[in-house]
């Protein structure tokens, strides 16, 4: 470093002070006074100005050369001719949040805290002219903050009109989907009715009566696809927890499933013990219902699944095994998200929208429990779904 460099004119060092935002708004007469108290400095290549952590005793104003800001080995910016650093070291002593270094030789205006507070309890103008800064600043502080406050607002008001909207939407499409299933499978039955007992169709009403059966089939479907998204969007507050006895209501979901079951010639292997759990009945009937309708789905005929209830680590757990062509790694990933029809097809020609497991995941998180999947791809698949005992 070296102090007994050529000075800076005059001119220049006015214009440079206004850089310095607390400057900026003072008239010449204080700027010149604060002009005399900078001194001109000089540092070679490859010196520090100063390094993170000093005390801040000065702010600093490059007339030549350029700097850079350093965090340790991070450079964080560079600074060149014009530029100030350093200028909250004229109010407080707070300790440098970084290093400044010389890139190439410099010359630099120093303004030192103790020779410009000194300035500053003589100088009416300066206190004035910082405190108008101060209190133009805290202004804007309170326009930004009530510009906040108002978006913040509005904001609110906006995500409350989408709940309704949402909620609207939530109740019409229950409305549509509830009323328009029992029309739907009653006209199905009708038809089915009407194929059964069709020995008098000739070629081209059997053909009709196939293709009005394939299309209420597939409407029945939408609309259920429909009550299923409803279901996902269940809430915590629709949940009614009471304790339950699992193997009661793990064998009756098995009765209601009794008919595919037979119709695919599937074995049924249920080993259950008597364990009480803190669910909602409902909520865990359609877990239940979908892991086991994915066993029987996903089963080729004539094999096996295993349908058990055990109590391990203070948890009931209760597992649905099958032996179909299990979850590949891919799959794995991907298991448990909405709308997901993975690789494994059903074997029988049963319907998939690939939401029953998103339904799962989210009922059984509900209720405090977890659900897994264990699989060896080609040696089918594991669900796990545990709860806390009752
Ligand atoms: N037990 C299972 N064995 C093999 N694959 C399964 C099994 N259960 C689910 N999957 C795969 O995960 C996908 C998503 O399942 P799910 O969300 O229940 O939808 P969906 O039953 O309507 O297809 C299924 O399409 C299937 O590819
Ligand atoms: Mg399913």
């Amino acid at each position: 470093m070296n102090d007994n460099t050529s000075e800076t004119p005059i001119s220049t060092k006015l214009t440079l002070l206004k850089r310095i935002q607390l400057f900026s708004d003072l008239h010449k007469p204080a700027l010149k006074k604060i002009a005399d108290l900078l001194e001109d400095m000089e540092y070679q290549k490859g010196h520090y100005v100063f390094k993170k952590g000093d005390e801040g005793d000065a702010v600093f104003i490059i007339t030549e050369g350029s700097v850079s800001v350093k965090d340790e080995d991070l450079v964080l910016s560079t600074l060149g001719e014009g530029d100030v650093f350093g200028e909250y070291a004229l109010i407080d002593n707070k300790a440098r949040s970084a290093s400044i270094f010389a890139e190439e030789t410099l010359r630099i205006l120093r303004l030192d805290r103790t020779s410009f507070s000194r300035l500053l309890t003589e100088n009416k103008e300066i206190q004035h002219g910082l405190l108008h800064l101060f209190v133009n600043r805290l202004r804007e502080h309170d326009v930004l903050e009530k510009q906040l406050a108002d978006q913040t607002k509005q904001i609110i008001r906006q995500k409350e009109s989408l709940e309704e909207l949402n909620k609207e939407k939530n109740h019409l499409m229950g409305i549509i989907a509830h009323d328009l299933r029992n029309p739907l499978s009653s006209t199905l039955s009708l038809a089915e009715l009407m194929k059964s007992e069709s020995e008098n169709f000739d070629e081209d009403q059997m053909i009709c009566i196939n293709g009005i059966i394939k299309s209420l089939n597939r409407m029945v479907n939408m609309v259920d696809r429909i009550l299923d998204v409803k279901a996902l969007e269940a809430k915590q507050d629709q949940l009614n927890l009471e304790k339950v006895e699992l193997s009661e209501l793990i064998k009756n979901t098995y009765e209601s499933y009794k008919s595919k079951i037979e119709n695919k010639k599937l074995k049924v292997h249920l080993n259950l013990n008597t364990i009480h759990a803190r669910v909602d009945r409902q909520y865990l009937l359609q877990v239940l219902e979908n892991l086991l309708s994915n066993a029987i789905k996903f089963s080729p005929p004539g094999k096996s699944i295993f349908i058990n209830l055990w109590i391990h680590d203070g948890k009931a757990h209760i597992g649905i095994k099958d032996e179909g062509p299990g979850i590949s790694s891919d799959d794995h990933k991907k298991l448990f998200h909405k709308f997901q029809q993975l690789s494994a097809k059903p074997t029988g020609g049963e319907s998939s929208t690939g939401l029953g497991l998103s339904i799962v995941k989210k009922y059984t998180e509900l209720m405090k429990g977890n659900v897994w999947c264990e699989s060896e791809p080609g040696k089918g698949a594991k669900f796990v779904v545990t709860f806390k005992k009752a």
